[in-house]
């Protein structure tokens, strides 16, 4: 079962401390939001849980197996697909070569392009032989989540996927998240600062402030005013 959890975790950069003991689990057939302003660690959390920034306490695991011993390579090869902040697709290569970057981790016969990333993601499509570069930032967010799926993940991390994209195409993301959940049985995480997104989407929501867990609930929660205390600007 693609259950992660996330035990009393920290995480500090230097001297600074940017997690405090953060606890949190996300399963399959469900969407989870951590919601969170600006410099709350939402980002760290995420590069906590793919293995590019190392944890100083507490433990993290997937499939009931401790990741603490396994490389950012071995996470993903597990089944841990990461949709990182600002997309980092690679500008140069041509939408097919991005995609075929989700490559690495999978074993020769697996090396394809699912056709459902074209089914959720028509343009990736039709602008195949293109530059990353030359697509609207919400097409490259797309082609961001497009990689991440021709890894086979069972658990999907996307750090704020509607940051600085138009409507129409952050409809286009959540229905395609819905998809992935209800579908495909995927284990979604996201880190966001929608909330609007996270009320209409999420089955179960985490608000953090300052390194910090503040509330864990369903994402009716949104609505309430001590927890929206925690997200107001
Ligand atoms: N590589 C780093 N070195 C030192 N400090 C860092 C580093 N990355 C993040 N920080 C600090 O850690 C804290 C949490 O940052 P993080 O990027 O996780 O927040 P975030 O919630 O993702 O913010 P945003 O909403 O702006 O993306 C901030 O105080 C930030 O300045
Ligand atoms: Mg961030």
């Amino acid at each position: 079962m693609a259950q992660l959890t996330v035990s009393e975790i920290d995480l500090h950069y230097g001297a600074a401390q940017a997690l405090k003991k953060i606890s949190i689990e996300a399963r399959p057939n469900a969407i989870t939001s951590v919601l969170g302003r600006n410099g709350v660690g939402k980002s760290s959390l995420l590069r906590a849980i793919t293995g590019i920034q190392p944890i100083s306490a507490g433990s993290i695991s997937f499939d009931g197996t401790d990741l603490k011993k396994s490389a950012p390579y071995n996470r993903a090869r597990a089944g841990i697909g990461y949709v990182p902040q600002g997309r980092e697709i690679f500008p140069l290569l041509t939408v097919k070569e991005n995609l075929q970057t989700g490559y690495a981790p999978l074993k020769a016969k697996d090396r394809n392009i699912p056709e459902t990333i074209f089914e959720l993601f028509p343009v990736l499509k039709s602008m195949l032989s293109r530059r990353g570069g030359d697509l609207s930032g919400g097409q490259q967010q797309q082609l961001a989540i497009g990689r991440a799926l021709v890894t086979r993940p069972r658990l999907l991390v996307l750090d704020e996927p509607t940051e600085g994209i138009q409507p129409s195409i952050i409809k286009e993301i959540g229905r395609a998240l819905q998809f992935l959940r209800d579908e495909m049985g995927m284990t979604i995480l996201l880190v966001e600062q929608y909330l609007d997104f996270c009320r209409e989407l999420s089955d179960h929501i985490y608000v953090m402030d300052r390194g910090e867990v503040m509330h864990s609930g369903p994402a009716s929660d949104l609505d309430d005013p001590q927890v929206k205390r925690h997200l107001m600007v």
